[in-house]
């Protein structure tokens, strides 16, 4: 079945990082975001071990379900043992669930992207900026999308790294249409250009978007997808 990550999108879609809004109103933002141009919802499951930081766990992700039935859920898991977290987040409404690669061993990426697809969610294969583009290359036909990391994950608010650019070259070309580029740290519309002329077509932006005004933000998205610019 067609679901909104498998068809190739005219313009690039935008990921809103939800942990880069404000917690005590989560679903008022995320729906605001949703309402000016956002495409699909980016919750950053963070475990103090994976990453240096925690964030949010199932029941946020059903609170969000059961706030915004319609949106689509994109769970980044930044977990130590993601197998662990497949099920629960399934459970409570994640359309999406992507893994890092540096988190498994690579006998267990075919499977674990079997396990995600058996309770009917999309899954996703990640690389950190340290990690070479050439480590996906025996797996990139696996996914239903690859994230290519442009911060080192931890935190909202960081620098693009522009290393991802050049990653993205390299994977683009060999993924099917099915298949989405993603990349996830810094984007804003200061380099949103770049990003969308490597391959990227599905941008994650947190604090250049949720961490701005309601009202700057449909403008911020048109940017983003190269639709306009702002100043
Ligand atoms: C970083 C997270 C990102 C982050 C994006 O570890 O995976 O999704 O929230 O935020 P910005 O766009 O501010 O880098
Ligand atoms: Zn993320």
């Amino acid at each position: 079945m067609a679901s909104l990550l498998t068809v190739p999108p005219a313009r690039p879609l935008i990921a809103p990082s939800v942990i880069a809004g404000d917690f005590a109103h989560a679903a008022h933002d995320a729906s605001d975001a949703l309402a000016a141009g956002a495409d699909l919802l980016h919750l950053d499951v963070m475990d103090g071990h994976f990453v240096p930081n925690l964030t949010l766990g199932p029941d946020y992700c059903r609170c969000l379900r059961r706030a915004l039935p319609a949106a689509y859920l994109d769970v980044h898991l930044m977990v130590a043992d993601p197998a662990r977290f497949i099920s629960p987040f399934a459970s409570a409404g994640a359309n999406h669930i992507s893994f890092h690669l540096e988190a498994v061993k690579p006998g267990q990426i075919e499977p674990l992207i079997a396990s995600i697809r058996t309770l009917g969610v999309a899954a996703g294969l990640v690389i950190n900026p340290p990690t070479p583009a050439e480590a996906l290359l025996p797996f990139v036909h696996l996914p239903d999308l690859i994230l290519i990391m442009s911060v080192n994950p931890g935190f909202s608010g960081q620098a693009f790294i522009p290393t991802a650019l050049d990653k993205a070259r390299l994977i683009k070309p060999r993924l099917r249409p099915d298949q989405r580029l993603q990349v996830d740290g810094g984007v804003s519309p200061a380099n949103a250009g770049a990003v969308r002329e490597a391959g990227f077509d599905v941008l994650v932006a947190g604090s250049a978007l949720m961490s701005r005004p309601s009202a700057e933000r449909p403008a911020i998205i048109s940017s983003l997808k190269g639709m306009a610019q702002v100043r």
